[in-house]
């Protein structure tokens, strides 16, 4: 997968910019706020996905502006497609001269994964951030997982509803919450199985790469805190009925559903200690880039397309090794990596550089 022109219109600071990116490696340097992760915003929405850093459409338009408009011109799947998105209230999007009914569409078509700064929120935040990753990853190369998860989310929600409006009057009328929570168990561990298959080789994956960033020195890996991999249905089941049942007190009180795969998380273990508490900077950063780099390995494999690569301010804090493990780890694919000062180990690559100043993009020799 590879973008062949990209464009971008009253998107934030940039006003108008086309780029013909190489087909590998893509410098975007400049001073702060001048435009270079609106550029890798840019390019990150063609997925269909919601931008890393903005809910709302309007935080995308110019200031001066009703609409923004992105184009893309890639190849995937064996043949040149071309994708149009108009932002203003809602974003419309044409793909392939087709008018389609939503973003999502992309989904089958334009694959990237994107580190940002705020990618190490899968590190150092709570878990809402691990069980996003998890989410996202899954919808793109299970479609029938989202469908799940969004019928598991209704059935939590119903609970929640009832829970308030029973107040009290539901401490001893348990079977009316019955039927959401048999729901509740029935879809819900159809999506323990799906993230206990995906963690299992995601985990692998990260594994590997990280022991490759840092020369053999150091150990990442981690791990489902509900239950550990070869489960099967029925153990999932009813660990998920032994859940409910315990948190029942509590969610009587808190008039929420407190227990269940909403409010699942990963554990991070660097050398065999919590990564966000006992993880220096670099260390984390290297944990949460190798986490991004086997995403992308496993759409690979998912797919049949290696992901445009985005890299937001990914190398500051990495020492040189780790530099330079990273690019060379990137082989061909196609990767976009912003930086303040393009360091000598980037300058010496190959591909292409370019300027980002005052939401203006050019290619320097
Ligand atoms: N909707 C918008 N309309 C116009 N300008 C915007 C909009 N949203 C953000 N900006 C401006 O875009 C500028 C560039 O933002 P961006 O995050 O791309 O900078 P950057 O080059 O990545 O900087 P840094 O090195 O600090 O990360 C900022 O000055 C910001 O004020
Ligand atoms: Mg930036």
């Amino acid at each position: 997968m590879r973008i062949i022109d990209h464009s971008s219109f009253y998107f934030r600071n940039i006003e108008s910019a086309v780029i013909h990116p190489d087909e590998e490696v893509n410098i975007i340097f400049g001073e702060n706020g001048q435009g270079k992760t609106n550029l890798i915003e840019s390019i990150w929405l063609m997925t269909g996905f919601y931008s890393f850093r903005a809910r709302k459409n309007i935080q995308l338009i110019n200031y001066d502006r009703e609409e923004a408009r992105i184009e893309s011109v890639y190849f995937s799947h064996g043949r040149e497609q071309s994708a149009q998105m108009k932002i203003n209230q809602k974003k419309e999007l044409i793909l392939n001269g087709v008018k389609e009914e939503s973003p999502r569409a992309m989904m089958r078509s334009f694959y990237a994964v994107a580190f940002s700064p705020l990618t190490l929120g899968i590190i150092k935040e709570g878990p809402s951030e691990r069980r996003k990753l998890l989410d996202v990853a899954l919808s793109l190369i299970r479609p029938n997982y989202a469908l799940i998860m969004s019928k598991y989310l209704r059935a939590v929600s119903q609970r929640n509803n009832l829970l308030k409006k029973m107040g009290d009057r539901a401490r001893d009328n348990r079977f009316y919450f019955e039927p959401w929570e048999e729901e509740m168990i029935r879809l819900g561990s159809g999506i323990v199985k799906y993230r206990l298959e995906y963690i299992e080789k995601l985990s692998q994956a990260a594994s590997e790469i990280y022991n490759d960033i840092s020369s053999g020195r150091e150990k990442f890996e981690f791990c489902y805190d509900f239950m550990q991999e070869n489960a099967n249905v029925k153990d999932i089941e009813e660990k998920l009925q032994a859940g409910i049942d315990r948190s029942w007190v509590s969610d009587l009180k808190r008039l929420y559903t407190g227990f269940g795969p909403h409010a699942h998380d990963l554990i991070m273990k660097l050398n065999g200690r919590d990564a966000k508490v006992y993880g220096s900077q670099g260390q984390q950063r290297s944990c949460a880039l190798a986490i991004k780099l086997a995403e992308a390995s496993m759409i690979e494999k998912a797919v049949g397309e290696s992901p445009v690569i985005l890299l937001d301010d990914v190398m500051s804090e990495l020492d040189e090794k780790r530099q330079s493990y990273i690019l060379n780890y990137l082989g061909n694919r196609q990767v976009f990596i912003t930086c303040c000062e393009p360091s000598t180990l980037l300058r010496k690559g190959r591909g292409k550089v370019f300027e980002v100043k005052d939401g203006k993009i050019e290619e320097t020799g």
